[in-house]
């Protein structure tokens, strides 16, 4: 049975309880709004997990545009009837007074991996992440948090946090969910255009090539202007970025023998889009 919990307080007892029968507890923070990509981290924690815990709280504080903010779909009874399919056993969805009440002053900041490229573009963004982040590893007291490979930079940002900070919970990365046509699942993606939900899947397919590309020897620079021009005729409004940054660090890195990440930004029908793949 999946219970739904809004305090905190509550919350404690029950993770409070599971801990004692010594149950590995695994937590799934999401803002909701769910679909495969989010369904595909609960399953897997589920079948790693005695203990699932999905989390549904759209975090004001990353957040750096107040109207994308309001915008922000809430489904809180919809998400549920997902969650329960799973299933999970706790979808905590607190109010934000919860989470940050009166008097909260504390911010969590990663430097160096949350600097460039969404950081960036989102002046403030990772701190948000960073904090809420921290908080629910708190609340959940979970020894497990499962995160998309989707968010790469935000994957590298809470890995470095846990390191740094010796917080008590091991990040599971998961590959990105995608439809059919290739284009990563994203709570985004309802906004687009019929037309533009035909082109999308031209950001995956152009850094995919690239990849290729600079696998086959041709040069980085030469590779990502090609996919650039690539979307931009297909009808992209803006290529934000596309880079090869070190997979770990985010920074720039033309050395072949280190993992790396080719990342994308970009603008289509006035929806921001973002992906990246392995190199
Ligand atoms: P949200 O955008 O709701 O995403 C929740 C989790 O689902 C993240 O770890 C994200 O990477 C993962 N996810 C989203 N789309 C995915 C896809 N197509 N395939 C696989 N995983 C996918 O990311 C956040 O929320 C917030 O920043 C949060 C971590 C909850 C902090 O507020």
């Amino acid at each position: 049975m999946t219970r739904i919990v809004h305090g905190k307080a509550e919350l404690r007892d029950l993770v409070r309880s599971w801990r004692a029968e010594g149950t590995l507890i695994g937590v799934v923070p999401t803002m909701g709004a769910l679909h495969e990509g989010h369904l595909s981290l609960a399953r897997r924690a589920r079948a790693e997990c005695g203990r699932v815990i999905t989390t549904i709280f759209v975090n004001p504080r990353q957040f750096n545009n107040p109207d994308d903010l309001s915008r922000y779909p809430r489904t809180l009874e919809s998400d549920a009837a997902l969650l329960r399919q799973v299933p999970v056993d706790v979808i905590f969805a607190p109010d934000v007074d919860e989470v940050y009440p009166e008097g909260f002053a504390t911010t969590v900041s990663v430097g160096g991996v949350s600097e460039p490229l969404e950081g960036r573009m989102r002046p403030g963004h990772f701190d948000g992440v960073a904090t809420v982040v921290t908080k629910l590893f708190g609340m959940t007291e979970a020894q497990r948090g499962y995160f998309g490979q989707k968010d790469w930079q935000q994957l590298q940002v809470v890995s470095r946090l846990v390191r740094d900070l010796n917080l008590p919970v091991e990040i599971v990365g998961c590959e990105t969910v995608r439809e059919a046509d290739g284009l990563a699942m994203s709570s985004r993606n309802v906004r687009l255009t019929p037309a533009g939900r035909a082109t999308a899947p031209v950001l995956c397919a152009a850094i995919s090539a690239a990849a290729a590309d600079i696998r086959a020897g041709q040069s980085d620079r030469m590779a990502i202007r090609e996919a650039a021009e690539t979307m931009r005729r297909a009808g992209f409004e803006r290529v934000e970025y596309i880079e090869l940054r070190d997979a770990e660090t985010l920074m720039p890195s033309d050395d072949p023998r280190r993992p790396r990440r080719m990342l994308a930004a970009a603008w289509l029908d006035g929806v921001r889009l973002i992906d990246n793949i392995p190199v």
